[in-house]
């Protein structure tokens, strides 16, 4: 047994080792790699411990076996492993490993206690009213569903979000907005239009992990910039990331962010906004929570202070999490936007679009938004009080200003969350591992929670049986 931990454990670190030499282009693509026997003997592992370092390499798609030639370093190089994180120290960071693969794909899947996610109970949004204008709308206006669907959007929604933009200090053109299928679709868009692969994006930490996989997805690096105690990025680290060029863009949740629930304060953001424009760093910012903030006044985006900014959000979070509608406003690349779209998906539903739009214009949105901010509030003021009551002293949760979710970290070292992870779905209950939030073991103590489906026995019982595994982690080292 412990020869075969050892001779894991080898392998892998072989295995890096000739990962760095790619990453570094010692390696380069399509280079062959040694083979079995030579590095067995460079090594000194049995051949069966080489074959496997090249199988790992294969499988983790840095290799390709060519029939009768060997191995070769894959021709580019798909980058399994989150890319370099530079910080004060440039530093790998370990590869998104079988089991972190696993969970995220667990993510959303049925559960009976939905507490992984980041939205709610179709009782809080107007899904009915949706359905009401979808079914009037495709009746009395059939060419919504014809061949329409080219372009950016359709205008009377494009124009309510503009109308509605002026509410969050932001004066924005119509012809600046397009349409795309949920808020997701518009990052994606916005980063593909404004970076190359490669390139390094600051992120604030911990990280929706969508963003992360679409990083790392689109070949671009990461540094990843911690929040303050005040639970908003540390502005003072980002903004000399910005000083030494270390980024070429800012991607940020600076309202609501997910899943600290905080926003940057509004003086913070304009400096952050100036600093990013003094330096060339392009800001994409996911507003997607601004409309759930529960304060007097909707918080404003980093767009309210520099025109540059990219303004991405959507209607998952506040309409309904099923509608896929979302949308991305840049003043200065929407032409390079529009054609990324037209090449992924062409276009966008547009009866949907009609429905939300009409929803906008005339069907008491903003009593829905203050009846949503209200119910999110209590259920997320009745989840974090549970958590306060029954988690062992030493445990810290975030006290969100709007949204969905509760950040809940344990003592460091308390926690195996992984393990947590799986324990509470194998009971029925999902929560998100802060594994996920990051490129690295730095929240393997954390979890998120999700308040959005309501307040009841169930979910408190939910509370109670994560506390206690929680207190039993501690209880057992
Ligand atoms: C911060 C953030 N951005 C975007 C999304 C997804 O947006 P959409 O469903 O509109 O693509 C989510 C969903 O949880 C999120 O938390």
């Amino acid at each position: 047994m412990a020869g075969e931990t050892e001779q894991g454990s080898r392998y892998r670190q072989i295995a890096e080792q000739i990962k760095q030499a790619i990453h570094s282009g010692s390696l380069p693509p399509d280079s062959r790699l040694p083979s079995v026997r030579t590095l067995a003997t460079q090594y000194s592992v049995s051949m069966t411990t080489a074959l496997k370092t090249l199988r790992t390499l294969e499988d983790e798609h840095y290799a390709v076996a060519r029939p009768k030639s060997g191995f070769f370093v894959a021709p580019r190089p798909v980058n399994k492993t989150f890319p370099t994180l530079i910080n004060e120290q440039a530093r790998e960071v370990a590869p998104l490993d079988e089991q972190t693969e696993l969970h995220l794909a667990m993510l959303g899947s049925d559960c009976r206690v939905r507490l992984d996610l980041a939205n709610g109970d179709l009782s809080l949004y107007p899904v009915k009213k949706i359905g009401l204008l979808m079914r009037q709308m495709g009746y009395s206006k059939p060419a919504l569903l014809g061949n329409t669907v080219k372009g950016t959007g359709y205008a009377p929604l494009k124009n309510e979000i503009a109308r509605r933009a002026v509410d969050y200090g932001c004066n924005i053109n119509a012809d600046d907005i397009l349409i795309t299928n949920g808020c997701i679709e518009a990052i994606s868009l916005a980063l593909r239009a404004t970076t190359r692969p490669g390139d390094i994006v600051a992120v604030e930490s911990p990280c929706y992990f969508v963003l992360l996989q679409m990083l790392h997805n689109l070949n671009l690096r990461v540094i990843e910039v911690e929040a303050g105690p005040e639970g908003y990025v540390n502005v003072e680290k980002l903004t000399s990331l910005f000083q030494r060029k270390a980024v070429q863009a800012y991607l940020t949740i600076n309202n609501i962010n997910n899943p600290l629930g905080k926003s940057i304060p509004n003086e913070q953001k304009a400096y952050i906004a100036r600093q990013a424009d003094e330096n060339d760093v392009v800001i994409i910012e996911d507003d997607i929570f601004g409309d759930t903030a529960f304060g007097e006044r909707r918080p404003f985006p980093m767009r309210a202070f520099s025109p540059n900014a990219i303004l991405c959000s959507g209607f998952s979070k506040t309409v309904a999490p099923g509608i896929r509608i979302g949308w991305v406003h840049s003043s200065n690349y929407m032409r390079k936007i529009a054609s990324l779209k037209y090449t992924t998906s062409m276009g966008t539903s547009v009866l949907s679009q009609a429905a939300i739009a009409e929803l906008l214009r005339s069907g008491g949105y903003d009593a829905h938004l203050r009846k949503l901010r209200r119910e999110l509030k209590n259920q997320i003021q009745h989840m974090r009080q549970a958590v306060l009551r029954y988690f062992p002293p030493g445990t810290r949760v975030s006290d969100p200003e709007g949204g969905y979710v509760l950040w809940v970290e344990m003592p460091i070292g308390a926690l195996n969350v992984r393990a947590l992870f799986l324990k509470a779905r194998n009971a029925g209950i999902g929560i998100a591992p802060g594994h996920i939030f990051a490129t690295d073991h730095r929240y393997d103590h954390c979890f998120r929670l999700n308040a959005g489906f309501g307040w009841n026995a169930e979910v408190e019982q939910a509370i109670q049986q994560l506390a206690q595994w929680c207190q039993l982690s501690i209880t057992q080292g």
